[in-house]
Parts: structure tokens; C-alpha cells; sequence
């Protein structure tokens, strides 16, 4: 009886044993299946709906899906620029989405130039600064592009000061629509986008500039919420007569930190010449007609601080061209030279002797560090970009930094304004080399 029923035991527990055995396999393959129809079924996969798209994304974004921010176009100069492109690290930050880090030349950032952003700029430094944020070079976002089976989707976002605060506006000319897609150098970048949808592009307004830096955190939640929800891969974003920083609200703006070979040749201006006098006369705007009447106001105001001193040397930055005999002014937007320009600049340098970035040579160093640039270096250094940069570190290191009274110089400029702010936090901080933040002579 015992062991009949031990018997009866074991075939049942055996026949348990078969059909989970078998229930098993059919879950498996259920399973399979599914998977395998998700992935034909081109609807639920519509971004990455290729294998080896994923793969390419993988290799460019470390993650299956890419998402970025592309600040293509930025119509100012490096000082302004320079914030403008902070704030846009700023917003991919709280946006989620990869920075590419656009190229740079003469003195701008944009995508149709041909230097590396590193030529201006620390990327490991930056890292620091951003350390939530992923980047990467135009170069290998333009690979990525072009490695895509299915190309990228794009959109086109304005932020612009002005009009109603806090509005969107869709209404877009057909010649705005076709600045914005045209001479963008866009056509290089393999995006996949209509050009005759003209409802790709949106404006973001964000009021008169007084308002939106008062009420920020509204303009910043404002933009955020509207751009958070962007589906497309590549969010093409630019600003629009927008004056500072967008985001002072979230806390003091750093300058991008300058390249390492740059803030070396500054150095070893600064250190050949400590102690020494920064003087930087900026002539673009001014009526040349009162040049020489200013230079005459510089020449006593000089040989006064020199004689309270004793300090010999001095540095001086303008946007007169100094190089090449004057073949193309420093500023990219300073063209007409007159007689007086030039009479302006022999009294000056026949008084003193006038230490520059060209009389030191102190931008051809660099023809060693970076030899594959050569020729752009030789381009830069009869424009502006470089010799702009190198300028600004110097003057920030100098004992005395003197510019010109209103009338005599553009005074409200955001280079200057750039070098006073930099003084007065190492002042702040103790530096004892430093003895004033700005004066006008
Ligand atoms: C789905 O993909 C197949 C090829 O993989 C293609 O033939 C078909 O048109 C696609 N369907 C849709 C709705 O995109
Ligand atoms: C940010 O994006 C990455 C890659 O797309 C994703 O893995 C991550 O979860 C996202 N983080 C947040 C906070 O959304
Ligand atoms: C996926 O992309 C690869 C590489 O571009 C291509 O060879 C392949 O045909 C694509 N597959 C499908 C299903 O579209
Ligand atoms: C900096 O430049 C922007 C745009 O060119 C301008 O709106 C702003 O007023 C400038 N700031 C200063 C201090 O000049
Ligand atoms: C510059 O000033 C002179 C003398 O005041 C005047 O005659 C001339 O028209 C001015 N030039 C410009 C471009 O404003
Ligand atoms: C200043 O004068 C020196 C000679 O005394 C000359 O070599 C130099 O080129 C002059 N600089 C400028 C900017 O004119
Ligand atoms: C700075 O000076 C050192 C020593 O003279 C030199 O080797 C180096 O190339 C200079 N750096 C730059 C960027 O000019």
C-alpha cells in the first residue's frame, strides 16, 4: 500500500515537473516573439528604428537615444559671445541634452567656421564647470550626423528680447525662414527636415531686457517648459538681440575658461612685464576728429601715474590695427581708418615705448604648440579672435588698467567690462599686484 501510493506520488510529481517544463518553453518563445514584433513594428521604434542607428548613438552620446543642443549661430563677438554661449551650457543643463561645442574663428562662435572650440577654449576645464553636462565637438556631432541611417529630425527655436514677455510667436516671414536656413552652413549636417515647413521655427519672446532679467525665474521656467518637451534629436537654437547672460538668476556667470596655450602666452607677457600699466583705447564709434585731442589727455594722465609709481612698462590694447602696419583693424567690425588714427597713434608711440601683443610677439609661440593650425593662426593674427583674447588676459593681470574717458573711446563695451569685472574679484580675493579695477584717464 506504501509504496503504491510513494508510486502514485512520484508520477504525479513527474507529470507536474513535464508540463512546467513545457509551460516554460511556450513563455519563452511568447516572449520572443513579441520582442522580435516590437522591433519590425516601425510605429513604437520611430526614432531609433534601425539596430545600427542605435549603435551609432551609442558610440556619439553613450546612451541609445541622442538628444542636442546646437547654438549654431551666435552674431557677437567673443565677449559676448562668450556669455551667451554659457547661458546655452546653461539651458542644455537643464534641458538634458548633449552640447555640441561649436567652432570658432575671428573672434566669433558659429557653425560655419574652421577652428576646433578648443582653440579658444579649456573643454577639461569646462567639464569642471559643467560637470552634468555632456558635450561634444562640432566635429564629431557632424560624424554623427552623417553615420545616422535614419538622419536626425531638427527644430529651430529664437529666444529674443522684446515683445510681449513670455510669449511664443509661430508667424515667421518667408526671408526670416530663409536666414534661418540658409548660410547656416546647415547643409553640411545630415539633418532630415522640410524646408518649406516653415513650423519648425518658433520665437521665444522674452520681453524688454529690464524686465526679463527682473523677473528671471519666470523667463527661465518659461523657456525650459517650452523647449523640455521637444521630441526632435536636435533642438537649433540662437538668440536674437538678447544683451547679457540669459540666466542671471541661477547664479554668477563664468567666463568660458580660455585655452591652455592662450592663458600661457598671456602669462609670459605678464611676467616680462610686472609691474606694468594696461591701457586699452577702444576708437571704433568714436569721431576721429577728437583722436589727438584724447591721446593728449592719455599722455599726461600716464606720465602722472608713472611718475606716482615708478612704473615703467606699459601694454597697450586697442583696436587701431597694430599688425602687419595697420593692414586690418583688431575689431572685425572697425573698418574706416582716417589720417587721424594714424597721427593719433605715432604720438602715443613716440612718447612711450608701448609694449603690445605685436611688438612682444607674443601670439607666435603658438605656431610651435599647434603646428597643424599654422596657416589659421597666420589668418587670426591679421584679424581679431586671438589677439582679442590675449588682450583681455593681460590687461586683467596688469597693476594699473586704464581706458578712455566717454567721448574719447567706446566705453560701454562688454571686453572692458569683461577685464573690470575679472580685476575686481582678484582684488576681492587679496591680490596685492592689483591696485585699481578701472580707471578712465
Ligand atoms: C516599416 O519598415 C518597412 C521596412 O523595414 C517599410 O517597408 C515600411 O514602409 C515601414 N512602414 C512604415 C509605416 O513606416
Ligand atoms: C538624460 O538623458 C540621458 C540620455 O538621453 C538619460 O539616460 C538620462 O536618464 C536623462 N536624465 C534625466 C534626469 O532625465
Ligand atoms: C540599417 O542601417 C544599415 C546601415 O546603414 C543598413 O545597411 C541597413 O539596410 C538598415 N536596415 C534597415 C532595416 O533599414
Ligand atoms: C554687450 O553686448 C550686447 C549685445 O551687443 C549689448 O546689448 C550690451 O548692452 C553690451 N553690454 C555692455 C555692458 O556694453
Ligand atoms: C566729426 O566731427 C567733426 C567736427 O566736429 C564734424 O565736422 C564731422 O562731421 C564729424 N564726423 C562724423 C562722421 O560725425
Ligand atoms: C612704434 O615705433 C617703433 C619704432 O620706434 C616702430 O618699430 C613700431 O612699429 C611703432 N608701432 C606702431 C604700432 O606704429
Ligand atoms: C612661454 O614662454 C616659454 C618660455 O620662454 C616658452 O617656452 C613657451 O613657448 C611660451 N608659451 C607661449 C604660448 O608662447
Amino acid at each position: 500500500m506504501d509504496s503504491q501510493e510513494n508510486c502514485t506520488r512520484y508520477g504525479f510529481i513527474l507529470l507536474i515537473t513535464k508540463f512546467l517544463f513545457i509551460f516554460i518553453i511556450i513563455w519563452n518563445l511568447t516572449t520572443y516573439c513579441i520582442l522580435e514584433n516590437d522591433y519590425n513594428n516601425n510605429e513604437s521604434y520611430e526614432i531609433n528604428s534601425n539596430n545600427s542607428d542605435m549603435l551609432v548613438n551609442q558610440k556619439y552620446c553613450g546612451s541609445n537615444e541622442c538628444r542636442f543642443l546646437f547654438a549654431h549661430r551666435i552674431p557677437e563677438q567673443e565677449s559676448q559671445a562668450n556669455s551667451h554661449f554659457y547661458s546655452f551650457i546653461q539651458l542644455a543643463e537643464m534641458l538634458n541634452r548633449t552640447m555640441v561645442l561649436v567652432n570658432v574663428q575671428n573672434s566669433r562662435i558659429g557653425a560655419c567656421l574652421e577652428l576646433p572650440y578648443d582653440f579658444y577654449y579649456n573643454v577639461q576645464e569646462l567639464k569642471k564647470l559643467f560637470p552634468n553636462v555632456n558635450f561634444i565637438t562640432q566635429d564629431d556631432f557632424l560624424s554623427w550626423t552623417k553615420e545616422r541611417h535614419e538622419k536626425p529630425d531638427v527644430v529651430f527655436r529664437r529666444i529674443q528680447q522684446g515683445g510681449e514677455p513670455n510669449t511664443i510667436i509661430s508667424d515667421v516671414s518667408p526671408q526670416e525662414w530663409d536666414n534661418v536656413i540658409n548660410n547656416q552652413c546647415l547643409e553640411e549636417f545630415d539633418f532630415k527636415f522640410d524646408d518649406q515647413d516653415v513650423s519648425l521655427y518658433k520665437k521665444l519672446l522674452i520681453g524688454p531686457k529690464k524686465y526679463w532679467r527682473k523677473y528671471n525665474e519666470a523667463m527661465t521656467k518659461f523657456i525650459v517648459s517650452n523647449l523640455e518637451h521637444i521630441n526632435e534629436e536636435v533642438l537649433l537654437i540662437h538668440p536674437y538681440e538678447v544683451g547679457g547672460a540669459y540666466f542671471p538668476s541661477k547664479g554668477e556667470v563664468i567666463p568660458l575658461p580660455y585655452a591652455t596655450h592662450l592663458i600661457e602666452a598671456a602669462k609670459n607677457v605678464s611676467s616680462h612685464l610686472k609691474p606694468y600699466i594696461g591701457i586699452h583705447w577702444r576708437q571704433e564709434t568714436i569721431n576721429s576728429s577728437v583722436l589727438p585731442n584724447c591721446a593728449e589727455g592719455l599722455i599726461k594722465y600716464i606720465k602722472e601715474l608713472q611718475l606716482k609709481t615708478g612704473i615703467e612698462n606699459i601694454y597697450y590694447a586697442t583696436d587701431y590695427p597694430l599688425y602687419n602696419g595697420g593692414e586690418n583693424a583688431q575689431s572685425s567690425t572697425f573698418h574706416i581708418l582716417t589720417r587721424e588714427h594714424h597721427e593719433t597713434m605715432r604720438m602715443l608711440n613716440s612718447t612711450f615705448t608701448l609694449k603690445t601683443w605685436v611688438s612682444l610677439k607674443a601670439l607666435d609661440g603658438l605656431y610651435d604648440i599647434l603646428p597643424q593650425f599654422k596657416d589659421y593662426i597666420t589668418k587670426e593674427l591679421s584679424g581679431s579672435g586671438l589677439a582679442g583674447i590675449l588682450d583681455k588676459l593681460v590687461l586683467v593681470d596688469a597693476d594699473y588698467f586704464i581706458i578712455g574717458p566717454r567721448g574719447c573711446a567706446r566705453t560701454s563695451s562688454n571686453f572692458t567690462k569683461k577685464i573690470y569685472l575679472a580685476r575686481k574679484l582678484l582684488m576681492e580675493s587679496g591680490n596685492k599686484d592689483i591696485h585699481n579695477d578701472i580707471d578712465h584717464w
